[in-house]
C-alpha cells in the first residue's frame, strides 16, 4: 500500500468529471487500499478518486469514531433523497483548515458496486449521509467550497493559494 498525493483546491484537475469504473479488477483494489491509507492518514471521513487525480467514479469513506467500518461505493447512483434538508459544516482534504456550513439532504439511498464488485443499497443519514452527498459532489468535478458565496470562495483560493507557495518555497 502507498500514501497518494492529494489534489489541493484551486487545482483544476478537482474539477474533472469522473467516468464509470468498468471492472473490480487488482488495480482498482490496490487504488481502494491506497485510498483508505490516504484517508486514515490524513484523519479525513472520506476520499474520492478524483482527489487523488484518479477520474473513476470511485469514493472511500469511514464515519466512525473508531475507524473501524470501511465503505466503499463504487459507480454510486443516488436513488432517493429524504425531503428535508440541513445546513451542517463541512471541510474538505483538498481544502485543508477550511470549514463552512453546506446544504444537504438529511438522508440518501445510493445504490453502488462494493469493494468486491457486488451490488448493493446503503440508506445514509446524519454524518455518513452529508459525507456520501460531499464525496459523490468531488466525482463531479465539484469542491465544497463552491456552494459558498463567490466572495469567500475567492478568500479560500488566495488563502490556499499562499499556502501552497509557502509550502513549495
Ligand atoms: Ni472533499
Amino acid at each position: 500500500m502507498s500514501l497518494l498525493p492529494i489534489l489541493c483546491y484551486p487545482d483544476p484537475r478537482l474539477h474533472k468529471v469522473a467516468k464509470p469504473v468498468q471492472a473490480v479488477d487488482a488495480r482498482i483494489k490496490t487504488l481502494i487500499a491506497d485510498m483508505f491509507e490516504t484517508m486514515y492518514d490524513a484523519k479525513g471521513i472520506g476520499l474520492a478518486a478524483t482527489q487523488v487525480d484518479v477520474h473513476e467514479r470511485l469514493i472511500v469513506i469511514d464515519t466512525s469514531e473508531q475507524r473501524d467500518q470501511p465503505l466503499v461505493l463504487i459507480n454510486p447512483e443516488i436513488v432517493w433523497t429524504s425531503a428535508d434538508k440541513h445546513v451542517n459544516e463541512e471541510g474538505c482534504l483538498s481544502v485543508p483548515g477550511i470549514y463552512d456550513g453546506v446544504e444537504r439532504f438529511d438522508a440518501v439511498r445510493v445504490s453502488a458496486l462494493d469493494g468486491d464488485g457486488a451490488a448493493r443499497t446503503i440508506e445514509a443519514q446524519g454524518m455518513l449521509a452529508v459525507c456520501v452527498q460531499h464525496e459523490m459532489d468531488h466525482l463531479l468535478g465539484k469542491v465544497f467550497v463552491e456552494y459558498l458565496s463567490p466572495l469567500k470562495r475567492d478568500r479560500i483560493k488566495t488563502k490556499m493559494r499562499k499556502l501552497q507557495r509557502a509550502e513549495r518555497s
